[in-house]
């Protein structure tokens, strides 16, 4: 064979670009079969082992198979287990791309340790470290993120990247809005990579708003709609379909389902029923979790969410569960809810934007006193017992109640009527 003309160094450099030539197109079966037999031959090395990782990648990808997912894993576990005699560039890439797949996979705890060798490979690169601190933000590891991006912007006052991921969880998670805006403020006019992102400019915008500075707001907010990180400054979801119709306020024939609405309207005095005895029930209705309240009391009772029917609350609420039952696009609408919501007087809401264009959400009233009102986009509206109020929520929308009793409607929220059958069944859960 060839090499008989060759040391081994130039043969396995040939046949490991021979290798990588068959997975530039695309070719993975005569790759792996190269990559398998230097292996035999040369065990332990470490180009061979990683171009064989690399294949198992693209074949679990192309495949969405789940073994494959966990053989690609395991392979370039393999490489990283060589230490240092994989050199920097394998090392690296390997440690990354494993990080990755191991988050596709939900695996996110494996992915520490592996954080945790390239910091002590790569101490002097802030980019490892940014790294780690994602995957605990993915675990909603908030304290241990925290920790490590504060020890980054020690050593590396001006990385972006650090900056904006930890003005993001002082908002979102220590609601310390002045320190958030400093961080997130300064992250984003770096632009450094992973910077321009939507979650950055939807939470510097809003922290600014809560902080009296509205004009800087919008500024941030045209910003990030120029660079089609939300669809626009007044619709800032996040999770979005392309192109759909997209208006604050609808009409019950433009949503398509004019006839289960219709239902849900005639029997409003028994869902109505149903709503207020729940509320005697201690324990049943939750306070509003997202820290939308500027002040106030406002509790919600949900008996769908993300395409689930909650058992728990249906049991309380059994006729305008099984109401909902019969009406498919809120049933099944996973980038939703159904939830009775009760807001006391003397609250506010501040303006927010749902995560998603792909949803509608109808409001029914139940009990409406005067004083409450809503604003969708540029336009006030209030509520009337027996009657829809529909509206877009990824448009900004802001609520006060300032009557003398409480407001309870039901929220009903369904499907884009734009969206096929086919993105009902496939978008993932909100
Ligand atoms: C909202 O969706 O933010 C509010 O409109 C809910 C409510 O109870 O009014
Ligand atoms: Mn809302």
């Amino acid at each position: 064979g060839p090499q008989s003309f060759m040391d081994d160094d130039s043969f396995l450099d040939e046949e490991i670009r021979r290798a990588n030539e068959e997975l530039f197109n695309d070719n993975l079966k005569p790759a792996l079969q190269i990559f398998d037999s230097l292996i035999l031959k040369f065990p332990g090395h470490p180009g061979a082992l990683y171009g064989k990782a690399k294949v198992l990648d693209r074949l679990s990808t192309k495949y969405k198979n789940n073994q494959m997912l966990q053989d690609a894993i395991e392979a370039y576990r393999v490489v990283l287990k060589l230490e240092d005699k994989a050199d920097d560039k394998i090392y690296r890439e390997a440690g990354e791309r494993c990080v990755q797949l191991l988050r596709f996979g939900g695996m996110l705890a494996q992915a520490v340790p592996i954080h945790r060798n390239l910091i002590r490979r790569f101490p002097n690169d802030p980019e490892v470290r940014n790294q780690l601190a994602v995957t605990y933000l993915m675990q909603n590891r908030y304290a241990e993120a925290k920790y490590i991006l504060h020890h980054t912007l020690m050593r590396w006052r001006d990385n972006g990247f650090a900056q904006v991921h930890y003005g993001f969880i002082l908002k979102v998670h220590d609601n310390d809005l002045k320190s958030a805006v400093a961080l997130l403020r300064e992250g984003i006019a770096s632009e450094a990579n992973g910077t321009q992102d939507g979650r950055f400019y939807f939470t510097l915008g809003d922290a600014l708003y809560r902080l009296g500075e509205k004009e800087e707001a919008m500024e941030v907010y045209k910003k990030g709609a120029d660079l089609k990180l939300f669809p626009s400054a007044l619709q800032r979801s996040l999770y979005n379909v392309n192109g759909l119709k997209a208006q604050p306020f609808w009409t019950p024939e433009e949503t398509t389902y004019e006839k289960e609405l219709s239902i849900l309207q005639r029997n409003w005095e028994l869902i109505q029923k149903e709503g207020l005895t729940a509320m005697k029930i201690p324990g049943y209705y939750e306070d509003e979790a997202e820290s939308l309240r500027d002040k106030g009391n406002w509790k919600q009772l949900e008996l769908f969410a993300r395409g689930y029917r909650i058992e728990k609350n249906c049991a309380k609420t059994p006729l305008t569960c099984n109401i909902i039952e019969t009406f498919p696009a809120a049933r099944t609408c996973k980038r939703g809810q159904v939830k009775f919501s009760i807001m006391q007087p003397g609250t506010h809401v501040w303006p927010h934007c749902g995560p998603t264009n792909c949803r509608l959400r109808a409001h029914l009233g139940l009990v409406v006193p005067p004083g409450a009102k809503i604003r969708v986009g540029t336009e006030e509206r209030t509520w009337k017992a027996g009657e829809w109020l529909i509206f877009d929520d990824s448009f900004e929308h802001e609520v006060w109640h300032n009557g003398i009793s409480p407001r309870l409607v039901l929220i009903v929220d369904v499907w884009h009527p734009e969206l096929t059958e086919d993105q009902r069944e496939n978008l993932s859960r909100i």
